[in-house]
């Protein structure tokens, strides 16, 4: 089943009530559930009149999932103020509808055939780079919405931050979004990352109510265009600070310094087979690039160490250790004066891959601005013009990476950050440790509480074959 997440009865219950909020439904208002699944808002809308005594509006329910349909029928297919339509959302409307329900499937892109991509790329503007199936939710229930309508949904929060999002948040801070509730991180058990109900009327834009789901609530006004939603949200007192991004990461540290680069850093094309168990991709600060979001996977780092640090003896290297003790790369090692009280074939600064491999944030050491990419499987070595930032909660990663890139994150490094040439910021690990983060951050997220042991995989299935 694609998507097919049951909203439970309580937070049904909740966004009903916003949904009616201040307005009485009429008999013949119509609301649209969109993606019913098995009728849980249906179900919740009825509950809602019958406690009022109102007559229901006229409620339709779209699924596209046959099996959920018999279902469906016999449960309301008696009732005339309910119908079901068997079909996709994601295509031509119907009518206007004065009220939108639903908690939308919540499918990444991999889960899409390329049919349905090609599709849906040509009519929605949301559906940009790596789009999940609840953004276009979002835009065709806009396209549905009357006039004046509202529309409450239950999403991931992502949609809030994450750069996929941009012309999401570009087309909804054009109507008004009343509400922004973060819900309990448990809404859903595992299922659903920080939930998030969003109420919104076709209607002008105004102020936004936020309530976090520490309790406190604020008013905000939404950023037009496609800017992370995240800064205003949080509006972090940077000063006051209580959580700082040392808090929330295992690691914010400088790459691997291997001291020759020349000899362990080989392109990842033409390797020879028998070195890939001791080979991992690796990235320089030059090969990264503002807007590049897939990591180059151009060179490998040849490691000579254990995940836990330990240097391993040349006897246990195989063909590492042939070409090591090759007359030209060890000429090499040799003549390196940074390692001189270790043995010859050692690392400037010894590697902990158990920590390095892991999904992670790389930034430059040295830029006019500073830019942030995820390393999210965590096969990358960064080299010593990278620092990275492994937080402690991989489910966190999208919110880390959002925030180091707002305004108010910019701002602060702009403020304590030494200065290099052409008054570029130098980023160093002690003081990218001090960042003040929003302290949501420092919570932990329900089913996020165990680290992925990428370090623990054979290093050989770390690497690309071919
Ligand atoms: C997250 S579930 C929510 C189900 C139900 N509304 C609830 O809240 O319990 C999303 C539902 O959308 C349905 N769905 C997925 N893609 C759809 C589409 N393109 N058109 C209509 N329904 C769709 C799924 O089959 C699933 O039942």
């Amino acid at each position: 089943m694609k998507g097919f997440v049951p909203t439970p009865r309580e937070t049904v219950d909740t966004m009903v009530d916003l949904l009616f909020r201040g307005r009485t439904p009429a008999a013949d208002n119509t609301v649209l559930d969109a993606g019913c699944g098995t009728g849980q808002f249906i179900d919740g809308i009825i509950r809602w009149c019958q406690r009022r005594r109102l007559p229901v509006p006229r409620i339709t329910g779209i699924e596209s999932d046959p099996r959920h349909l018999l279902a469906l029928r016999a449960k309301y297919g008696h009732l005339r103020f309910v119908s079901i339509e068997h079909a996709d959302f994601l295509n031509e409307g119907s009518k206007p509808h004065d009220y939108i329900v639903g908690n939308p499937p919540y499918v990444p892109i991999t889960g899409l055939s390329e049919g349905e991509k090609a599709r849906y790329r040509t009519r929605y503007t949301t559906a940009k780079g790596r789009f999940d199936l609840y953004l276009l939710f979002f835009e065709e229930a806009l396209r549905r919405l009357a006039p004046g309508g509202r529309l409450v949904f239950i999403t991931p929060e992502k949609y809030l931050y994450v750069e996929t999002a941009g012309s999401l948040r570009d087309l909804l801070a054009r109507h008004n979004v009343e509400e922004i509730l973060l819900v309990s991180e448990d809404t859903f058990g595992d299922l659903v990352t920080y939930p998030t109900i969003t109420v919104i009327s076709h209607l002008p834009p105004g102020k936004t109510r936020v309530v976090r789901r520490d309790g406190t609530a604020v008013a905000v006004t939404l950023p037009t265009g496609r800017d992370s939603w995240l800064p205003v949200i949080e509006e972090v007192a940077t000063e006051n600070a209580t959580v700082r991004l040392a808090d929330v990461c295992l690691r914010v540290s400088c790459g691997v310094a291997t001291g020759a680069d020349r000899v362990f850093v080989r392109p990842a094309a033409g390797l020879d087979p028998s070195l890939r168990p001791f080979a991992h991709l690796t990235i320089a600060g030059r090969e990264l690039v503002p807007g590049l979001t897939d990591l180059p996977s151009r060179f490998v780092m040849l490691v000579p160490y254990e995940p836990d640090g330990r240097l391993m003896p040349l006897s246990q290297l195989g063909a590492f250790r042939s070409y090591l003790l090759s007359a030209d790369v060890r000429r090499q090692l040799l003549a390196r004066t940074c390692v001189k009280r270790k043995p010859w074939y050692a690392f400037h600064e010894t590697p902990v891959l158990r920590d390095i491999l892991r999904p992670k944030i790389l930034c430059k050491d040295i830029g006019e601005i500073p830019h942030f990419w995820i390393d999210r499987p965590g096969d990358v070595i960064p080299r010593h013009s990278l620092y990275y930032i492994v937080p402690r909660d991989p489910a966190k990663i999208d919110l880390i990476a959002e925030y180091l890139r707002s305004p108010s994150a910019h701002e602060w490094l702009r403020r304590n950050c030494q200065r290099a040439a052409k008054g570029y910021l130098r980023l160093q690990s002690h003081v990218l440790q001090r960042l003040p983060v929003p302290d949501n951050l420092g919570r932990v997220a329900a089913g996020g509480r165990h680290l992925i042991g990428i370090a623990d995989r054979p290093l050989q299935a770390q690497l690309p074959l071919g």
